[in-house]
């Protein structure tokens, strides 16, 4: 049987595209490809590497947002209600603890880098969620980044790891609280790539190695990986899954030594 995902008269709104390389932007580009528009929300801090990749995209609609400030929010969430009448998915692929808490022990994260990691990297997903709910009237699709991390030690993720499974958390809540409006919520789970925020991390390159060593697959996966997961999540073809951590990993997770 031969199946095509078809996503026209959709439209996702997507938190997390930097550059070329952010997983993020592999997932717009596929749902963009798949018909669906697409609401992107960047930082400023990215701005000339993120608007020349909006020329790619079918008619776009996109504002600068910031998940710790509601003004942004604000002006963000009243830019597509204008814009979309509905909306259909949501993906949170975004991510934030400072550069010196992504090394050496987790215990000497202070309470402020703490707060920051857990902000940005998890609470947002209830915020821009409860933000995007009202425009899902004929149910939908959430999908949030994670990692491994969050539920073993991955030497040097250390904060992130912690920020992950509230994020997993948080995923299996919303899953109950949406699931009565047909509005699913997962999280796929990746192996290591290289994107900018990947550059934080102190051991990734010897993250990337070992994924080759040991698992099943004996390779590292691809955002394009990522993305067809994301394409699945999307589509009617997953209808049944919510509250799910779904693993793009090569198998990795499933190794005990
Ligand atoms: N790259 C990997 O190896 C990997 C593996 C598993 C999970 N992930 C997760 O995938 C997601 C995307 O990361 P990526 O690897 O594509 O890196 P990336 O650096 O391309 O994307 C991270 C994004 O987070 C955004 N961001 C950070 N702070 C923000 C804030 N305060 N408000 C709004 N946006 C903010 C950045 O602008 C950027 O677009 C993250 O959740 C990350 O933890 C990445």
């Amino acid at each position: 049987m031969a199946v095509t995902i078809d996503l026209k008269g959709k439209k996702a709104i997507v938190f997390g595209i930097a550059n070329d390389k952010s997983i993020a932007w592999h997932i717009a580009k596929r749902l963009n490809d798949a018909g669906c528009r697409i609401a992107a929300a960047y930082q400023e801090r990215v701005e000339q590497l993120f608007l020349p990749l909006m020329k790619e995209l079918n008619n776009p609609v996109y504002a600068k947002c910031d998940v710790v400030s509601d003004d942004l929010l604000n002006s963000f969430f009243t830019l597509v209600k204008n814009e979309f009448e509905n909306v259909d998915f949501l993906i949170h692929s975004i991510a934030f603890a400072k550069r010196e808490h992504l090394q050496g022990k987790f215990m000497n994260v202070d309470r402020r880098g703490y707060q920051v990691a857990h902000e940005v990297s998890a609470y947002s997903l209830a915020e821009i969620s409860r933000r995007t709910v009202p425009m899902m009237k004929n149910g939908g699709s959430i999908i949030a980044m994670t990692y491994l991390g969050s539920e073993k030690v991955a030497p040097g993720y250390n904060i992130m790891g912690v920020a992950k499974a509230a994020l997993e958390s948080s995923v299996r809540y919303l899953a109950y609280d949406l699931g009565e409006h047909q509005i699913r919520v997962n999280a796929i789970s990746a192996g290591p790539i290289a994107t900018m925020a990947a550059s934080g991390i102190a051991n990734f390159s010897e993250m990337l190695l070992n994924y080759v060593a040991k698992a099943p697959l004996k390779r590292n996966i691809t955002a394009d990986e990522v993305a067809d997961c994301a394409l699945f999540l999307c589509s009617d073809l997953s209808k049944a899954i919510t509250g799910q951590v779904i693993f793009v990993d090569a198998g990795y997770n499933v190794m005990g030594i």
